[in-house]
C-alpha cells in the first residue's frame, strides 16, 4: 500500500533522511519510532507530498507521489505534527471547509456526521476550535484526516501533549481506524508503538536501524537473564545461587522489605538453570518467591539499537575523515551539495543551513507554506480561508 524506496532528504550537507526504504502492507499499523530530530516528520512530509525528496520514490497504492500528486494525495489522510486547525472556526464549519478544500464527493453532512461519531466529537460540533481542550483539538485534526475516507492515514505524534486518559482514548481510536486503514504513526514514546502497532521501524539520525514486530525486536536483543525474588539473608542467597551449575553471574538488583530481594541471574549460554536453582535454594530453606525472564522493554531495545548505530556511524565518520585527510578529491560532501542544488532549492537550503539547529527544527507541514508544496498544499488553504472570512 505504501512503498518508500531509497528515500533521502538533504538540507545542504545535513542528511535529515538517509536512504530509507520500507513498504507497508494494506491494513498494517506501522510505528515510526525515533528520538527528536531522527527524521520522522521529514519522512512523513515526503510520504504525504508536502515536501519533495532529494532522491528516492514514494508510491501510495502504486501511485507515485511526485508524478501524480493529486491522485496520490487523495489516498492519504494526514495529521501533521501541528494539526492545521483554524481556531476561530467551529468544528463543523472547519470540517465543511476542509471537505470543500479536499473536493470530497461523499454526501457531505452524512460523511461529516459519521466521522464526528468515529472520533467522538459529535457533542462539540458547534463549538469554536480555540475553546476545545488539546485532546479534542487533536480529534478534530484526526477528523480532518479522515475526510474523503482515504485508505492511508499518516499520523505524526498523535498523542503528544495529551493526558494519560486521552492518550488511551486516542490509541484505541487509532487501533479501530487500523481495521479499515493502513496507518503510519510516529512516536518517540515506546509503550505507544508497543500498544498500537503491528510493526515498528526505528530510525535514528535519518537512518533506518530496525524494522520488525515489537515482540521480535525485544526478543532478538533479549539476553535471557532471569530475575528471581528470594527471601533470605542476601550473602547466603548470593552464595547459594553462585553454586548452581550453569550460573554465570548473579547480582542483587532490588532490595525489598524484610529479607527479600530481586536477583538478576545470567545463565551460561543455553543453560536452563531453573530446576537446580529451585532445589539449591530450598535445600538451604531460602524461599523462591518468584522467577521470571528478564524482558527488555522496547526502551532498552531502542537505546541499544541507537548505541549500536552510533558506534557504526562513528566508525564510518572516522573512516570518512581519514579519507578526507588523505586528500580525496571526491569527498562525500562534495557529492551531496549538487544533488540538493539541482532541485532548485539553493536559496532555501542555504538559508535553512544558516539557521541555528534549534530554530530550524520544525517547519510544521500543516501551517507553513513550503517551497516545494504541491497543488493541494497550504498557500491555497490560506487563501481559501481568507475568502471564507
Ligand atoms: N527545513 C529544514 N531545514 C534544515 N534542517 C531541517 C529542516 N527540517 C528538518 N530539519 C532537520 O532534519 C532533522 C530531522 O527533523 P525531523 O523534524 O524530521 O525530526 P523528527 O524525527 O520528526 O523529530 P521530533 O521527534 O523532534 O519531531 C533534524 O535534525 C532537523 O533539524
Ligand atoms: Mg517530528
Amino acid at each position: 500500500m505504501i512503498e518508500v524506496i531509497h528515500l533521502s532528504k538533504h538540507y545542504g550537507a545535513k542528511r535529515a533522511v538517509d536512504d530509507i526504504s520500507f513498504t507497508v502492507d494494506q491494513g498494517q499499523i506501522l510505528g515510526f519510532l525515533g528520538p527528536n530530530g531522527a527524521g520522522k516528520s521529514t519522512t512523513m512530509n515526503i510520504i504525504t507530498g508536502y515536501i519533495s525528496s532529494t532522491s528516492g520514490t514514494v508510491k501510495i497504492d502504486g501511485v507515485d507521489i511526485l508524478e501524480e500528486p493529486i491522485k496520490a494525495k487523495k489516498k492519504i489522510g494526514y495529521l501533521p505534527e501541528q494539526p492545521p486547525l483554524y481556531m476561530d472556526m467551529t468544528v463543523q464549519g472547519y470540517l465543511r471547509f476542509m471537505y470543500e478544500l479536499k473536493k470530497v464527493t461523499l454526501p457531505r453532512d452524512k460523511h461529516i456526521d459519521e466521522i464526528c461519531q468515529t472520533v467522538k466529537i459529535s457533542d462539540v460540533q458547534h463549538r469554536l476550535i480555540k475553546n476545545l481542550s488539546k485532546g479534542y483539538k487533536q480529534r478534530v485534526g484526526l477528523a480532518q484526516a479522515l475526510l474523503g475516507n482515504p485508505p492511508v492515514l499518516i499520523l505524526d505524534e498523535p498523542t503528544v501533549g495529551l493526558d494519560p486518559q486521552q492518550i488511551i482514548e486516542i490509541r484505541n481510536l487509532i487501533q479501530d481506524l487500523g481495521q479499515k486503514h493502513t496507518v503510519i504513526l510516529s512516536s518517540h514514546i515506546l509503550p505507544e508503538v508497543q500498544a498500537v502497532c503491528d510493526r515498528v521501524i526505528v530510525i535514528s539520525k535519518g537512518k533506518l536501524v530496525a524494522d520488525d514486530t515489537p515482540e521480535h525486536l525485544t526478543q532478538s536483543l533479549s539476553h535471557h537473564n532471569l530475575v528471581a525474588r528470594v527471601e533470605g539473608e542476601q550473602q547466603q542467597v548470593l552464595q547459594t545461587i553462585r553454586t548452581v551449575p550453569g550460573v554465570k553471574n548473579v547480582e542483587v538488583i532490588k532490595t525489598l522489605e524484610g529479607e527479600t530481594a530481586d536477583y538478576q541471574i545470567e545463565p551460561q549460554e543455553n543453560a536452563d538453570i531453573r530446576r537446580e536453582l529451585n532445589f539449591a535454594l530450598a535445600a538451604k530453606r531460602l524461599a523462591l518467591l518468584s522467577l521470571k525472564n528478564e524482558e527488555l522493554s522496547l526502551e532498552d531495545v531502542f537505546l541499544e539499537l541507537i548505541q549500536n548505530d552510533e558506534a557504526e556511524q562513528t566508525k564510518d565518520a572516522d573512516a570518512e575523515q581519514a579519507q578526507g585527510d588523505a586528500g580525496e578529491t571526491e569527498s562525500p560532501d562534495g557529492q551531496e551539495q549538487p544533488a540538493s542544488l539541482n532541485e532548485g532549492e539553493t536559496g532555501s537550503a542555504a538559508q535553512e543551513e544558516a539557521l541555528p539547529q534549534d530554530e530550524n527544527e520544525h517547519l510544521p507541514a500543516g501551517d507553513t507554506p513550503h517551497e516545494e508544496d504541491g497543488p493541494e498544499a497550504n498557500p491555497d488553504e490560506t487563501d481559501a480561508k481568507k475568502e471564507e472570512d
